[in-house]
């Protein structure tokens, strides 16, 4: 162990069993499941790396406060405390809660999306841009070319392309650009952080066609972190203060509080303009809930509340971001191919470079997700070509995303380092037998977001 290694910056007052089937049974488990890792019951799992999403643990602090909430229908206590805190954050006075982070997408979405429009970013989630296409907008990804580069160590692969939003910008005007959004860090390429030069120089060239600047913060402490550890300047910062410096780049953000908010359900809209949250909360009214609750419960404001803080603690932070990476080491010393540098909340095995025998129409990612189940009890997510695959409306042939990605999201607070021992060694053990694995074929769909409840065959 190097000096600086640092455990787990908290120990275990309450635990949660969980149980290790065997092999015979996981065999069967997921035959049942049809392959799908979203048919398989949690008990069933040993070790859950489905998500980072509503997963975390919540602190002492956060059970206390939720005696504390205040559940009155207009004006409770827990709203102000969470607007406090959120303000303290951001700098945006107009606080709007909402029950999770697709909620408030879109509220936003529906308000300043029109038929046409085009809507820019560095790269947008999935259920964004699904809220930006329902309003006939066209979401961009101007991602920098590093970022779509599983082996380029650029150090913020989340960062925009500013040469192309500029030319975004400049082309359609305000008229047609109802403002930009930035994800922090950026998901779909692998929990990769935007520096804070190139949120600023963003938010400079927005700003200069008189078009908002708007964040999805779900990560935004572990994307401030990231600056705190790799950008020249910001050694000194706290983390608060570089989110504090984030923000004051935007007018306003979106956020999904069921990662860096550190609870399980939960989420909220800030902004700087008072008329667009005057028009949120009309929504707000008939769609989640009066404007002081929008759609949570006073004691689950209260731990998020509590949870903001927590998380922009530099102890829980290097610990964090210490146990993704310290995942990532002991798979890469081994050769196992992964998106490097890893990311801020999982480490993404490269499912085409782990299989490279299988090909991309029998699901390498979902082989090696598939094996990791059977063989550890150990839940993953494919990112790759069950995914993000499109069907050609003429041809009907199926065009596969560039990345074949197996995400292994690791929950806030809930594994220990040991834990990761144990999913690398399993991980380990797979690359060294990978030329007996074999794919899947896809034997039922659904129209829409497949993943969810497809079902495979292994060939
Ligand atoms: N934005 C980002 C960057 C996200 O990762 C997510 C959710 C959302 C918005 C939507 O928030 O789930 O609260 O409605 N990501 C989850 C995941 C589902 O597993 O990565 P939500």
């Amino acid at each position: 162990m190097p000096a600086d290694f640092l455990a787990e910056p908290y120990k275990i007052k309450m635990v949660e069993p969980i149980r290790m089937t065997s092999r015979e049974e996981r065999q069967r488990l997921i035959k049942e499941a049809g392959y799908n890792m979203f048919f398989l019951r949690a008990e069933d799992v040993y070790i859950d790396l489905l998500t980072d999403s509503g997963t975390s643990a919540m602190s002492q602090e956060q059970w206390a406060a939720m005696m504390l909430g205040d559940e009155a229908y207009a004006g409770s206590g827990s709203y102000y405390r969470l607007k406090d805190a959120v303000e303290s954050i951001t700098g945006y006075p107009h606080v709007l809660p909402a029950h999770q982070g697709r909620a408030a997408e879109k509220i936003v979405m529906d308000i300043l999306v029109k038929q046409g429009m085009v809507i820019p970013g560095n790269m947008h989630f999935d259920t964004t841009r699904a809220h930006m296409q329902l309003r006939g907008g066209k979401p961009l990804d101007l991602i920098i070319p590093e970022g779509l580069d599983p082996k380029s160590r650029h150090p913020f692969k989340g960062n925009i392309d500013l040469d192309k939003l500029e030319n975004v910008l400049k082309q359609h005007g305000k008229e047609k650009v109802p403002f930009v959004l930035i994800t922090i860090t950026c998901n779909n390429n692998g929990g990769q952080p935007a520096s804070l030069t190139n949120i600023k120089e963003a938010g400079e060239l927005a700003r200069r066609q008189g078009i908002p600047l708007f964040f999805d913060i779900a990560r935004f402490a572990e994307n401030s972190y990231f600056i705190h550890t790799r950008e020249e300047g910001y050694r000194e910062k706290s983390i608060k203060q570089i989110a504090q410096a984030i923000f004051a780049c935007g007018d306003g953000c979106m956020m999904s509080s069921k990662k860096d908010g550190l609870v399980n359900m939960g989420g909220f809209m800030a902004f700087n303009d008072r008329s667009l949250y005057e028009q949120a909360c009309q929504l707000s009214i008939i769609n989640e809930g009066f404007p002081t609750y929008g759609g949570m419960a006073g004691r689950d404001m209260d731990a998020l509340a509590r949870g903001l803080e927590e998380v922009l603690e530099l102890s829980y932070l290097k610990f964090r971001m210490g146990q993704v990476a310290y995942l990532a080491e002991m798979l890469l010393k081994a050769g196992v191919p992964i998106v490097e540098p890893p990311g801020g909340h999982a480490v993404y095995i490269d499912g085409r470079r782990f299989l490279p025998h299988i090909p991309q129409e029998q699901f390498p990612a979902q082989a090696v997700s598939v094996a990791l189940y059977i063989e550890g009890g150990i839940r993953t997510l494919e990112l790759g070509s069950i995914v993000f695959a499109e069907k050609d409306g003429q041809t009907g042939v199926s065009k596969y995303p560039e990345l074949d990605l197996l995400r292994l999201a690791i929950p806030r607070r809930v594994y220990t380092n040991s834990h990761m021992e144990y999913v690398a060694a399993h991980v380990i053990d797979l690359y060294k037998r990978r030329d007996t694995l074999k794919g899947l074929k896809m034997v039922y769909q659904p129209p829409v977001a497949r993943h969810f409840t497809c079902r495979l065959e292994p060939l």
